[in-house]
């Protein structure tokens, strides 16, 4: 269960590493908080490149800084934009590698959340590490 207090601490840091968002292409700046279960966050922003198929999204970011720190367990993440969207499908596939009970919390530019849901709601059917096995 999320606190009021983690929710605002998750949303606030994802709006301020914003400002960090390398777009010159797209233009649309975003930022990403991600609470592990043992209370870090960390947080990442979408990093674009001249070969636009290389650009790596915020939430990615983020998982990929936790995971190389060798934090694997996250309870929840916030996405920051400017007109609070969606999270794409690929970012979707990376967060259900780790949790499908994942709280989602998409807000925009002033940090208002519009939608708060699970990994599981946002990718129904998902493809797991358990259909590996
Ligand atoms: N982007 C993200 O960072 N996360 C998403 O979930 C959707 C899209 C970025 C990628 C690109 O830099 C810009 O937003 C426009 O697609």
């Amino acid at each position: 269960m999320l606190t009021k207090a983690q929710k605002d601490e998750l949303v606030r840091q994802a709006v301020e590493v914003r400002n960090n968002a390398y777009c010159p292409y797209s233009h649309y700046a975003v930022g990403a908080a991600l609470l592990t279960t043992d209370g870090r966050i960390y947080t990442g922003v979408n990093v674009e490149n001249a070969v636009l198929p290389l650009t790596n999204c915020a939430e990615q970011t983020a998982i990929f800084r936790a995971v190389t720190d060798g934090v694997k367990s996250f309870a929840a993440i916030a996405v920051v934009t400017e007109n609070a969207g969606m999270p794409c499908g690929a970012c979707r596939q990376v967060m259900a590698e780790f949790n499908l009970e994942m709280i989602v919390l998409i807000a925009d530019a002033d940090g208002r959340v519009t939608r708060e849901l699970t990994v599981a709601e946002l990718l129904p059917g998902a493809f797991t590490p358990q259909d590996l096995i």
